[in-house]
């Protein structure tokens, strides 16, 4: 991948570049929807990734092309962009970002991208090309920043000039990921924090290719209704400003005040984060084998009361739990289609993999799309110049 990028740089800019950049995509592995109700997450960097190639110029413009589109130029590096440009707000945001963070712009810059995660799986490809982005920039124009920031100058990129009103999981991960290692995010607080999961588990991702046609609307209701949840606990009396700071008890004590949808878009988010905590616990104690009951029942709760579930992901969930040495599975992500993922041991082989996606396709007539997932290492620069 690095190579057919640096001679797509130069056949593009004929130049080579002055850094090189890579960031993983991600697997949530528990907490749905929890991040942006401040409360944690754990998720798991991927050895899928995008690569990032990037040297300034002299000149003011700024210069993109990635493998499916031929160089796009812009003058404007504060415009966000539409149409078939609207990826190049991705790698802009963060840029105005990290300016607002001490970058100190001058001239322009040319930039190659390429990724191999697959888009629409709920893998964050978004957030890795924010933060190779990120690690190219604060490379070439000598910006010192920690992962923690670069994360939140992602989030950053991404509430404010992609538009979309997602947590800190996707960054946090791509910037924080360990080889071997899950990532811990207290959202509220910003850590970052990595626990082993032990070398006898991998994850494995099952893309649908189903996507809701209005799943960003549909995340952004989501949102909008943890928000409202908030407002109703309040108005019973709860002195609360994030559902992360509601107990599952007092949760039960005054879910009565709330309107049943949002009800259970709460009942969802209180006993996630309760989830959470636990799967984080035995993690710690080295128990990984027995995080999978947690993970199946964030699976039913998404499914039944956060109601972001497709029948297609119901369907998955359901044949990997019957399969040997599944320690657990749930959709992972935004949902409203998606991905499935599962944690697995040695003896789930690709011959087993197989017969989910066959069985699948016996029922839906299409194949889902099946990745075996390393956990690999967070943000980092690769080549640089400078060095
Ligand atoms: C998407 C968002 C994340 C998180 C998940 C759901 O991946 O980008 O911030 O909210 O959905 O847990």
């Amino acid at each position: 991948m690095i190579e057919r990028l640096k001679e797509r740089f130069k056949s593009n800019y004929q130049a080579s570049p002055a850094v090189i950049a890579a960031a993983p995509g991600r697997v949530e592995v528990i907490g749905n929807h929890t991040d942006y109700n401040q409360g944690p997450v754990i998720g798991a960097a991927i050895d899928r990734g995008v690569v990032v190639a990037l040297r300034r110029i002299d000149e003011a413009v700024f210069r993109f092309s990635s493998a499916d589109s031929s160089v796009i130029e812009i003058s404007d590096s504060s415009q966000r962009q539409r149409g078939v440009a609207s990826w190049l707000n991705y790698p802009l945001g963060v840029y105005n970002a990290l300016i607002r963070r001490g970058l100190k712009a001058s001239g322009g810059f040319e930039m190659s991208v390429e990724s191999d995660v697959p888009s629409g799986a709920g893998l964050s490809s978004s957030a890795a090309l924010e933060l190779a982005s990120g690690k190219a920039f604060s490379e070439a124009y000598g910006l010192t920043i920690g992962l923690d920031e670069l994360a939140v100058a992602g989030r950053e990129a991404e509430n404010e000039f992609v538009g979309v009103p997602c947590g800190i999981l996707d960054q946090g991960v791509s910037a924080c990921g360990k080889a071997g290692h899950l990532v811990h995010i207290d959202c509220r607080e910003l850590k970052f924090s990595t626990m082993p999961l032990g070398d006898d588990f991998s994850i494995w991702i099952f893309n649908t290719h189903k996507k809701h046609s209005l799943v960003e609307s549909m995340y952004s209701q989501r949102h909008e209704e943890c928000r409202k949840a908030v407002e109703q606990l309040k108005s019973a009396g709860l002195e609360i400003e994030y559902l992360a700071d509601v107990t599952p008890e007092e949760f039960e004590a005054n879910k009565k005040s709330l309107d049943i949808e949002i009800a259970k878009r709460a009942e969802h988010i209180v006993y996630e984060i309760d989830r959470v905590k636990r799967v984080r616990a035995l993690l710690v104690e080295g128990k990984s084998a027995e995080v999978g009951r947690l993970l199946f029942e964030s699976h039913a709760s998404s499914r039944d009361l956060f109601e972001n579930s497709v029948e297609e992901l119901d369907y998955l969930v359901r044949i990997l739990e019957s399969m040997p040495d599944v320690v657990g599975a749930r959709l992972t992500g935004g949902g409203f289609g998606g991905a499935a993922m599962a944690l697995a041991g040695e003896a789930f082989t690709e011959t087993y993999a197989e017969s989910v996606a066959s069985a699948y396709r016996g029922y839906f007539g299409e194949t889902p799309v099946v990745i075996r997932c390393r956990i690999a290492d967070g943000a980092r620069v690769l080549e640089s110049a400078s060095k």
